[in-house]
């Protein structure tokens, strides 16, 4: 068959593009927004069904596209799978049982002197050209005035970072079609102790994920938006 002209192949190409931008979009849009609404905490999980190496590399990766102030990225990820380990991960989370029947349980970490790795996280903008060397240098200067004699902040910001790294694991899990279920239950000095984790890491919280069995709860319902949004001003907020 005859080429078309080429404004024409242009046009079809274009059309091609944007049809496939829609779908793309509409389909990326949906996907996130079904993943809010169906992510449940999940208590019971499919104990015949495993995670691979790669599937959970994939999701620490998507992880890892979280926000952080300055970028600083103070999440670190340990990945419990073995039965053993989680054995023992168990008996210092308070016996709950999902922990050795998920597949893996991340140990989710902060590094409360995340903000001394800022420089290597900031090269690669200079190089790319992204940020000049000035740019760089007040981003470390911010991150020395906000963090380096501040240890209340410096905690405080590896925990929301950590989290945000959960939430965004969460959501990435539950599009894949798995579940998840964040955990505060747990002895802090007992999961530092059992997985020999260094002084500088806060865990932040336990991250069971796998496939979701039978037996989980139904979404929890929400307090209505008139409780928890406030337009323009806090004077509404009950004190
Ligand atoms: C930081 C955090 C800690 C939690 N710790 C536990 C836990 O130790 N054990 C547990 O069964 N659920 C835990 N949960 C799950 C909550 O109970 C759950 O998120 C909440 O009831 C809302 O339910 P949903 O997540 O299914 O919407 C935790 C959730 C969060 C965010």
């Amino acid at each position: 068959m005859e080429n078309p002209p080429l404004s024409v192949r242009h046009l079809q190409s274009t059309r091609s593009q944007l049809i496939c931008y829609l779908i793309t979009s509409t389909l990326t849009t949906m996907n996130t927004i079904e993943a809010i609404h169906h992510r449940i905490s999940a208590n019971k999980f499919d104990t015949t069904r495993s995670l691979s190496q790669a599937e959970i590399q994939e999701l620490v990766q998507l992880a890892t596209e979280a926000p952080s102030s300055l970028n600083i990225q103070h999440w670190r990820f340990v990945a419990v799978t073995k039965t053993e380990d989680k054995t023992r991960l168990k008996a210092v989370a308070f016996d709950q049982q999902k922990v050795v029947d998920a597949p893996v349980v991340f140990i989710v970490l902060g590094d409360v002197r995340g903000h001394e790795k800022l420089a290597a996280a900031l090269e690669p903008l200079v190089v790319a050209g992204t940020f000049d060397r000035k740019m760089a240098d007040g981003w470390l200067g911010a991150a020395g005035h906000l963090y380096g004699s501040n240890l209340q902040m410096a905690r405080d910001e590896a925990i929301r970072s950590a989290s945000l790294a959960a939430m965004t694991l969460m959501l990435a899990a539950e599009a894949k079609g798995m579940a998840s279920g964040p955990m505060i239950g747990f002895d802090p000095d007992g999961v530092r102790r059992e997985f020999q984790i260094p002084d500088r890491y806060v865990p932040v919280m336990l991250l069971p994920v796998g496939y979701a069995s039978v037996g989980n709860w139904a979404r929890k319902p929400r307090f209505a938006l008139k409780d928890v949004l406030f337009l323009g001003h806090g004077q509404d907020l009950p004190a």
